[in-house]
């Protein structure tokens, strides 16, 4: 059977957990070879492993993305070995909730380092080498707080909404050279980066989904495979929700 994403090249970025390892691990079940990234070397390696037991074939590549001599070796490394790029997915992200008061300089600045900044650089050194494929494409991962004010997100959702315009952007510049370019937005996800986030805050925004549970970190990788394929082919500068029902209420 043909796979969706067969022997595309994609970098997933921030892939050692949560919904980046679910977006690497569907890109290489769907036969994409896939680049998995962070900074945690252990984890990429484990996942590594059990890709292969699998029978897949993906790398682990270290790096912290708010260094952009990292990012731009990434890119340079990858199409080297893999002879191209055609798939960059931005989605390594920081979240910290705190008041206006709370909020301070330092806060403000690593959110923005890594979570837009980051995404810039990388973008900027994948384009020359996306515009030569014959699938170029980039997936942003947005977030609801890029649409809605979340509660102590200052930092975190004005990013996003950065992330969302960026895309738009890059999306009509990029659609004459063949780059379609999306992002998703997806509501509140079960993963790690819920872990610092303060009593009750969680339990607050589940009662206000109309599904009323948190997604899974495989439903965003399912919409990902979606848009990062050819079944996606006439989509390009959206930014699709992914999120329970929340989004419309
Ligand atoms: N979970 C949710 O509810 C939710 C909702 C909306 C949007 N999102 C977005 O989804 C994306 C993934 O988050 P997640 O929920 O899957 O959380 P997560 O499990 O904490 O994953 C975050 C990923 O980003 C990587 N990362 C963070 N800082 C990095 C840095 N400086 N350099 C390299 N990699 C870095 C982490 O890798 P290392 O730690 O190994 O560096 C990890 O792989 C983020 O952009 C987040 O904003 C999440």
């Amino acid at each position: 059977m043909n796979k969706k994403l067969q022997d595309r090249v994609a970098i997933v970025i921030g892939s050692t957990s949560g919904i980046g390892q679910a977006i690497a691990e569907t890109f290489a079940q769907e036969g994409a070879k896939v680049v998995i990234t962070g900074r945690r070397q252990e984890k990429g390696d484990a996942i590594v492993k059990e890709l292969e037991k699998q029978g897949l074939q993906t790398e682990f590549y270290q790096i912290d993305v708010t260094d952009p001599a990292q990012c731009k070796a990434l890119i340079e490394d990858t199409v080297k070995k893999h002879g191209g790029l055609d798939i960059l997915v931005n989605n390594a992200g920081i979240a910290q909730a705190a008041s206006m008061e709370e909020l301070d300089l330092a806060l403000w600045d690593a959110t923005y380092d890594t979570n837009i900044r980051s995404y810039f650089v990388l973008t900027k050194a994948a384009l020359p080498h996306l515009v030569e494929s014959a699938h170029g494409n980039i997936l942003f991962t947005s977030s609801m707080a890029a649409i809605k004010p979340f509660d102590q997100q200052f930092s975190y959702g004005s990013t996003k909404a950065a992330v969302a315009h960026f895309m738009r952007m890059l999306a009509v510049s990029y659609a004459p050279k063949g780059i379609r370019v999306n992002a998703i937005a997806p509501g509140v996800i079960d993963t790690d980066i819920l872990a610092n986030a303060p009593d009750g805050y969680i339990q607050a925004i589940v009662d206000g989904i109309p599904m009323r549970r948190l997604g899974k970190p495989e439903e965003i990788a399912k919409l990902a495979v979606f848009l990062a394929s050819d079944d996606a082919s006439f989509i390009t500068g959206q930014q699709i929700a992914c999120c329970g029902g929340s989004s419309i209420l």
